[in-house]
């Protein structure tokens, strides 16, 4: 299975990128995950959006070819960062290779709460707009004061945040077969 990771988060030393690269690595006998690079989309231009810059055509193509999306957001002001935003908004447009994908939802930030608003909006933004993205359900994955629970190679330390990862990643390939077979009931 082919999961494309979209981090909302360019910095270097992003903690929520730690933490695909951590899934990624971690759970790779359960599914390949390609993180994808946002931080080369320009920003959302309807006046280019029928003949997009090179990077917005290999950054849809990559969702295009992936059997789901897992959205690693961090929260700023309460919501997703804008660079996640943009990104939704290129893969709504045109082609709209979003629609209808599966999705899978987690985050982190160095607050207690863990990117919860974020998250709330990112459920909805995906869910109920026109992209209606079937979003893996409950397993909300909240990783709060993340800052003291990845060591200096971005691992996770933090054994009951692991335990609770490993199990949601193991429901997730679940509910993506249970996916795939609904998907073949209706073609
Ligand atoms: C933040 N941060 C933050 N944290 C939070 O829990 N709720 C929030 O609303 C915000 N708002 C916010 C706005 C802006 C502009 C910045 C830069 C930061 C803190 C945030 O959780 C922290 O910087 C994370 O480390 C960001 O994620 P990455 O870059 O480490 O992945």
């Amino acid at each position: 299975m082919k999961v494309a990771a979209i981090v909302g988060s360019i910095r270097k030393e992003s903690y929520n990128l730690k933490l695909a690269r951590y899934i990624q690595n971690r759970y790779q006998h359960l599914f390949q995950l390609d993180v994808l690079n946002i931080r080369d989309l320009p920003f959302y231009d309807q006046d280019i959006e029928s003949a997009p810059p090179q990077s917005v055509i290999d950054f849809k193509a990559k969702v295009a070819a992936a059997d789901a999306v897992l959205w690693v957001t961090p929260e700023y002001n309460s919501t997703i960062p804008g660079v996640m935003a943009n990104a939704i908004d290129w893969l709504s447009r045109v082609d709209r290779v979003m629609n209808g994908k599966p999705s899978w939802i987690v985050g982190s930030s160095m607050g207690l709460l863990g990117s919860v608003k974020a998250q709330g909006h990112l459920r909805d933004i995906l869910f109920s707009s026109g992209i209606s993205s079937p979003l893996l359900p409950g397993n909300e994955v909240y990783i709060g004061l993340v800052h003291e629970k990845l060591n200096e190679k971005g691992e996770l330390t933090d054994e009951p945040t692991i335990k609770f990862l490993d199990l949601v990643a193991e429901n997730f390939v679940t509910w993506m077969k249970e996916q795939s077979r609904l998907k073949q009931l209706q073609s």
